[in-house]
């Protein structure tokens, strides 16, 4: 890895880079704590008592090897190696949008196969690494809300050695290739096409004009020379997951927002960026030709980043409020839902090794054609601690548990979440919440430091609970019932939806739960959304070697899941080097459209560079399948 330029790094290896392990290896525990896997085993068995808790617990549970039952109305498909989409029998695909494609017509012709984009119409054409991703409708008009989560500079700049920009060009172009895209989307006859010079068609990107809300807005913390008021941050950043607001709005959440900063003179870090990973030289270079990501210029500029974003996708001219409250961190989605009372409920993971898993809970209540302001911007942020004995509680991180000021809660919510004891997890990713019951679900997408090392800000990470298993690189799914069916209540219950594994290669736990087979195998659950049937589709971000403890899981992959049986079945297979991530669907529930990232080969082209695009699914009978 030391080698390796930053720019090839996964995220989780530039956390790694940011945190090196400690020189004195701990090889000696790790081995000890490896042998004792026969004791683990037994705690696997014991969660069987999950079933008890929901009544479908799944590990230790019933449900085995067997073909998708009638409920997911297909046939169950293979894994894949090669570059190219799969689907089963009785669907289509086809790209929907790749990047590079105009959204006005002026940026036509603007993509090249060989040169990519050049830095004048950057931010007129669909952006690069298409992540998270909307549906909306606004007056009979279709519209997506698409987030593009980073950029790949050596596709971007393959002039460049290594990629690294050399002008202010080079890196506003970088810059345009992120944040997100609001673009009107029809059937017209031809299947599901992108409406070039829609008026609803729009670019917001790391240079839009924003405001804050909420009680760090304003505060010293996000105060810079540009903005004195701190309330006037420009731009939003490596936007992962997303969300829907229940009145139609645009959630989008910045994740790995503090590989962008950097410093041109001799810094030491705070505590509090050693904690976010904010230090030393950006990946980009962006702080050479930009001082707003200088970090001995503008210190409190990464303060202005790592937060839900709210965006109304239905009026362009609308400005997009980056709502405080709901805490700083790498945030990965916001799954909203109401409490019984009708406060507002958003569930949040934070995706690094050992981070947590957050609640926002409104202090105002909500009914449709209600007024929303102060939803997002008063209420209280909640972390999660989960018990060994399948019980959680959410701790409130308040001046009075923390003995932070709210400003600072908020603006480094991981140092509270460290004060008030919250359970380290194996990088949460996507949450989803079950449509027709108060139940929750977080993707754990994996962990090879678990039980081996602390998160950043010195916080054990033992094995147990729900992140069972030491250097879990298989992850998986925990999911929650609120006390009362209430999701305002402060307690829950919990249980393990499924432990992914290969049972090929490994008799024990790292064989995944009961509802892993050689037939549906797969790792890093990472995207989750539910179809309005109450199925849950899970999308993966994993080791797409196909060898060693991934033989036999081919590509990245999309499967659906049966919350009730805990059946899962293989979907569709991605193009390799891809990770599948974002998922939603048309109004109507025919055509679902599913995000593509960072493909390998000539995907979709078949010839030129690899395009991160969007693509729509369908049955060819025409029938509702989300
Ligand atoms: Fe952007 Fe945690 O995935
Ligand atoms: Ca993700
Ligand atoms: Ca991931």
């Amino acid at each position: 890895m030391d080698n390796k330029s930053t720019v090839d790094l996964s995220w989780d290896e530039f956390d790694e880079l940011r945190q090196p392990r400690a020189d004195t290896s701990d090889f000696d525990a790790v081995v000890d704590r490896a042998i004792s896997r026969r004791g683990f085993l037994g705690g696997v068995l014991a969660f069987g008592s999950g079933a008890a808790v929901f009544g479908s617990g799944v590990l230790g549970s019933a449900t085995s090897a067997r073909a998708a039952s009638a409920v997911f109305g297909f046939e169950p498909i293979g894994i894949a190696t090669d570059f190219d989409i799969h689907v089963p029998a009785g669907y289509e695909w086809r790209p929907l949008v790749r990047w590079g494609d105009a959204l006005f017509s002026e940026a036509e012709n603007a993509y090249s196969a060989v040169d990519g984009v050049p830095a004048d119409m950057s931010d007129k054409v669909f952006g690069e690494n298409t992540d998270g991703m909307e549906t909306f409708e606004k007056d009979g008009h279709v519209l997506l809300a698409i987030n593009s989560e980073y950029v790949n500079p050596k596709i971007n700049l393959p002039a460049e050695a290594e990629g690294v920009p050399q002008t202010a060009e080079q890196v506003q172009m970088l810059k345009n290739m992120q944040g997100v895209t609001v673009v009107e989307v029809a059937d017209q006859g031809e299947g599901w096409r992108v409406v070039v010079d829609s008026p609803f068609n729009r670019r917001i990107t790391h240079d839009t004009q924003m405001t804050m809300s909420g009680p760090a807005a304003g505060s010293d913390l996000v105060k810079t020379n540009a903005d004195p008021a701190g309330m006037s941050p420009l731009g939003t950043m490596n936007n992962c997951g997303s969300g829907k607001t229940l009145w139609g709005t645009y959630l989008t959440c910045e994740e790995n927002f503090n590989g962008y900063f950097g410093t041109t003179q001799e810094r030491e870090a705070t505590a509090e960026e050693k904690r976010y990973g904010i230090g030393g030289e950006g990946r980009y270079a962006y702080e050479k030709f930009d001082p707003r990501y200088d970090l001995s210029v503008e210190p409190n500029e990464p303060h202005r980043h790592g937060w839900i974003t709210e965006i109304d996708p239905t009026d362009p001219n609308s400005t997009p409020v980056k709502h405080t409250a709901l805490g700083r961190f790498k945030h990965e989605n916001a799954e909203m839902v109401q409490a019984a009372d009708g406060r507002i409920v958003v569930y949040m993971g934070d995706d690094e090794r050992g981070e947590f898993m957050y609640k926002y809970v409104s202090n105002g209540t909500w009914a449709p054609g209600q007024p929303t302001e102060g939803l997002l911007s008063d209420g209280t942020l909640f972390v999660a601690k989960f018990n060994d004995d399948q019980t959680g509680e959410w701790l409130a991180l308040t001046p009075e548990t923390t003995g932070m000021s709210i400003e600072n809660i908020l603006v480094f919510s991981r140092l509270a979440g460290s004060k008030v004891g919250a359970t380290t997890m194996d990088r949460p990713e996507w949450i989803a919440a079950h449509p027709h019951r108060a139940e929750a679900y977080c993707a754990l997408t994996n962990n090879k430091n678990r039980g081996v090392k602390t998160n950043a800000g010195g916080d054990e990470t033992p094995v147990g609970g729900p992140n069972p298993r030491e250097t879990n690189r298989y992850g998986q799914i925990v999911r929650w019932k609120p006390e009362g069916g209430d999701h305002g209540a402060a307690k829950f219950a919990w249980d393990l939806y499924v432990m992914a594994g290969n049972p090929d290669v490994y008799d024990n736990a790292y064989g995944g739960s009961d509802n892993v087979t050689a037939g549906n195998m797969f790792n890093s659950p990472d995207g989750m959304a539910f179809s309005s049937d109450g199925l849950l589709w899970i999308q993966t971000d994993g080791d797409d070697s196909n060898e060693g403890d991934f033989a036999g899981m081919g590509n990245n992959q999309m499967l659906v899941g049966d919350p009730d049986t805990g059946e899962i079945a293989r979907f569709l297979t991605a193009p390799n080097g891809a990770e599948v991530t974002g998922l939603t669907w048309t109004p109507d529930r025919k055509v679902a459209f599913v995000g593509i990232q960072h493909p390998g080969g000539h995907w979709p082209d078949g010839e030129g560079k690899p395009r991160s695009s969007v693509i729509a699914v369908w049955r060819q009978d025409g029938a509702v399948f989300g």
